[in-house]
């Protein structure tokens, strides 16, 4: 079993970071070793929509996603976390979610008919973790949608959804007990889910 974390945000001791690492810590406390990726390290550029990846589901763009799509197929589950940009999830989370469209199999006569490579068996699991400096939620906007939609797409199970609000300078997060512990807790849950299928 195998987990694999992106920290969708370049402040790579920031907030996401921290809470990200919390359900990384909650997965690992139950045995489920995880690779931590954040695109502040990372060269990841946007989908071309060339659609050259509707043969073999391999994108002909060749950068750090590549690593990314290593780990995906790989994990169990994965944890997306971002921090909230003008209502949304960054510009680099966005990247990798849209080059996750290579891992898209829709049916060669009908494109409203689709399916994922993550559908096969087995059962894919995923977290999501969206961070915002606001104290209201309705200044996170769509960062949470903006990541569970395109994984239930691609046939995940959303395990978790963690919100919080109120973080701006980098560290808030690690004195922010109430969020550290949500965090935490999804990745536990995850854990527990995977060993029920054992
Ligand atoms: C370009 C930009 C746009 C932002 N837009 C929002 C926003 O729409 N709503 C909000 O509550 N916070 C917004 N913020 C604040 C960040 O979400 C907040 O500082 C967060 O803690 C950053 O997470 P990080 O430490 O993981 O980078 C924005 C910050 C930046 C840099």
């Amino acid at each position: 079993m195998k987990g694999y974390a992106l920290i969708g945000s370049r402040r790579g001791g920031g907030n996401t970071a921290t809470l990200v690492r919390e359900a990384v810590r909650g997965l690992e406390m139950h045995g489920i070793d995880t690779t931590v990726h954040c695109v502040g390290d990372m060269d990841i550029r946007g989908c071309d929509g060339c659609e050259g990846c509707r043969k073999d589901g391999i994108c002909v763009i060749d950068d750090d996603m590549t690593k990314v799509l290593e780990q995906m197929d790989e994990a169990d589950i994965v944890i997306f976390g971002s921090p909230t940009y003008f209502y949304n999830v960054t510009s680099d989370m966005k990247a990798v979610i849209d080059r996750m469209y290579c891992r898209v199999r829709f049916h060669e006569d009908d494109r409203s008919i689709w399916s994922s490579h993550y559908e096969d068996v087995p059962m894919r699991y995923a977290i999501t973790i969206s961070v915002c400096e606001q104290h209201d939620i309705a200044d996170m906007g769509f960062t949470t949608m903006a990541m569970t939609m395109p994984l239930q797409c691609l046939g995940y199970r959303i395990v978790e959804s963690v919100e919080t609000i109120g973080l701006f300078e980098a560290d808030a997060a690690e004195s922010d007990e109430e969020s550290r512990s949500k965090a935490k807790k999804a990745g536990e849950k995850a854990a527990l889910l995977l060993k029920m299928k054992t």
